[in-house]
């Protein structure tokens, strides 16, 4: 059955915005897996627009599930990631001043580059995932790189879902039959909502996780975050 991990950036960056702790991150990431939430998802970024280095310290010892770590595997990534041990790394190829990840690993030209890095995570007994688009190509090259996973990069799913969503889930389905035919566990996540989760979980076959975070938090400001991570988890297990 799949899961549902809450990516929680968008609440240090309300935090950040005036400079004290409110909201309280910690708190904030206790109640979301209160509320049923199965994962803590962060993704560090080097300026620390979001979520802090200290953050990703201080949640290690309180997230209970699973927690992952998201991000570009700068040299000071590594070193946090590998002091923290969470329980996934998930690994993007995102340039430092990216907005938010916006394409997945060419897992052919990154192949040596890739295999150092998760050769490093594994040996510290973490999970690996790397960001991937809707392409059995670089699916199937993933398996050199050792990753345990690879976490397909939904947004082109949702762009087209709302104008047709059978050719939106074309691409994923036959790139989800690749990860489960080499091999590779699959996770998803990007601009996945309460309008296109459900369909995306019923037609892709061997989701384990997805990630969601910007639609969620938004959606909590109408619903409240306990409504919301419940809402979230029926679509996530289609209920
Ligand atoms: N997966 C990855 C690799 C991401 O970078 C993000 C955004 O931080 C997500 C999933 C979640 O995307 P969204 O915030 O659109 O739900």
């Amino acid at each position: 059955m799949t899961r549902l991990s809450v990516n929680i950036n968008k609440i240090a960056t309300l935090r950040n915005a005036r400079g004290g702790n409110m909201p309280d991150v910690l708190k904030v990431a206790s109640d979301i897996e209160e509320f049923g939430s199965e994962g803590i998802t962060v993704h560090p970024r080097p300026d620390e627009r979001h979520i802090r280095y200290q953050d990703v310290l201080d949640l290690k010892k309180i997230v209970k599930n699973e927690f992952n770590i998201e991000g570009y595997p700068s040299t000071k990534f590594i070193q946090l990631v590998c002091e923290v041990k969470p329980h996934q790394v998930t690994l993007v190829p995102d340039p430092p001043n990216a907005i938010t990840s916006n394409a997945g690993w060419d897992t052919i030209t990154n192949r040596v580059f890739l295999s150092e890095v998760i050769k490093r995570f594994k040996d510290a007994g973490i999970r690996t995932s790397v960001f991937i688009d809707a392409d059995s190509i670089m699916i199937e090259n993933a398996v050199e790189t050792g990753a345990d996973r690879v976490e397909l990069y939904t947004e082109s799913y949702a762009e087209e879902y709302s104008v047709d969503k059978e050719k939106a889930i074309a691409p994923f389905i036959k790139a989800a039959t690749t990860a489960n035919a080499v091999g590779l566990g699959l996770n998803a996540g990007h601009d996945l909502n309460l309008e296109n989760l459900r369909y995306f979980v019923e037609n892709i076959p061997g989701l384990l996780e997805v990630s969601i975070g910007h639609a969620l938090i938004c959606d909590a400001l109408y619903y409240g975050l306990e409504n919301v991570v419940r809402m979230y988890l029926r679509e996530t297990k289609c209920l």
